[in-house]
């Protein structure tokens, strides 16, 4: 009798410590609107592992740069101060991993197919690991799409850019495409990108056309030019020691939620920018232009050679494992075009 009143009363004890203990808390700091690809994503996955945890966890979402710009944020979630993050790859080269600017690299990925290969492929993997001794872990890599051109003049030929002060992220490969443009980077963080294009200390910039509508950017740049000249993802990290302090089964529930999240993410991304155009024509500030195919052929000329002045940095490996997947990719799609036809001719 007095051993299950000793059981009971640890067992009650037990329980009533889950039940008070504090909450694993884990802010989500990034630099978009809420009504974006990452934003929605982030919401998601909050929802989930809240619901999920029953309460254990929970995740504070900072959105719009209000907590930690660009370069703080990376310093914040190394420092511990936040947990998780979601930058663009063009932005890990003040870490010291600069082979993730090979996202950067101007038409590198002919199609979406591509992309996802190669970043949930070995290349995706070797970038991960090269966070490893930088104290984060990599959890995921989300998407956005491809960048367009915004100025307040016409882009349509390179010469256009020749003396555009263009905004950049921190990105190497990003100064070496706007230089090859004959355009001036200037690398600033987003949060100061509507207020630099306004007052003009920065001519015009490029991105994807969800965040270039929920910045309002179209507001204060009266030309664009749909390039689709270059691409914006993002890696999903946290900080190392937070991860490996956590249980198992937290990491457990952390990984599946995030899992869902991307498929989220990565399913909505393209219908986003589709709408935010829609919403960028309907204001009428901004005149949209789509290149033509001359037009954009003299764009690959003169910008395919930054991926060889990169491979040093991004590493030849993984620049050749992009061109292999997208070879292999053209070569399915191909096939894919030719097998309807074939059956067709047999009926004949
Ligand atoms: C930018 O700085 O232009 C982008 O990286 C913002 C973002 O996170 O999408």
């Amino acid at each position: 009798m007095k051993k299950i009143s000793v059981l009971l009363g640890v067992l009650l004890l037990s329980l009533s410590a889950m039940v008070m203990a504090d909450p694993v808390v884990i802010k989500f700091s990034h630099v978009v609107a809420p009504d974006t690809p990452k934003g929605k994503a982030a919401e998601k996955f909050k929802q989930m592992v809240e619901e999920r945890s029953k309460g254990a966890m929970k995740v504070e979402i900072y959105p719009n740069s209000q907590l930690y710009k660009d370069r703080e944020e990376l310093e914040a979630l190394q420092l511990g101060a936040v947990q998780l993050l979601a930058p663009s790859m063009a932005k890990f080269g003040p870490l010291g991993a600069r082979e993730f600017e090979l996202f950067d690299l101007p038409f590198i990925f002919p199609n979406k197919e591509t992309l996802y290969r190669t970043m949930d492929g070995a290349v995706g993997k070797r970038l991960f690991d090269k966070l490893d001794g930088k104290g984060i872990v990599g959890l995921a890599f989300w998407d956005n799409g491809f960048k367009q051109m915004t100025a307040n003049k016409p882009m349509h030929n390179v010469a256009d850019f020749k003396g555009l002060k263009m905004r950049i992220q921190s990105s190497k490969a990003l100064d070496a495409q706007m230089k090859a443009l004959g355009a001036m980077p200037q690398v600033m963080a987003f949060s100061e990108v509507y207020t630099a294009l306004q007052q003009g200390v920065v001519d015009g910039t490029e991105n994807p056309l969800s965040n270039i509508y929920t910045q309002k950017m179209h507001e204060v740049q009266k030309h664009m030019t749909l390039s689709d000249h270059g691409y914006l993802g993002y890696a999903v990290i946290t900080n190392k020691k937070f991860w490996e302090g956590l249980t198992a089964e937290q990491r457990s529930l952390l990984s599946q939620a995030m899992k869902e999240a991307t498929l989220y993410e990565r399913s909505i991304a393209e219908q986003e920018n589709a709408d935010s155009l829609a919403r960028i024509r309907a204001a009428k500030t901004t005149e949209v232009y789509t290149l033509s195919d001359s037009e954009r052929a003299e764009w690959m000329k003169t910008l395919m050679p930054v991926h060889a002045e990169f491979e040093g940095v991004v590493g030849k490996e993984n620049l050749q494992a992009v061109y292999d997947i997208a070879a292999q990719v053209a070569k399915e799609n191909q096939a894919a075009k030719d097998k309807p036809a074939t059956k067709a001719g047999k009926k004949k």
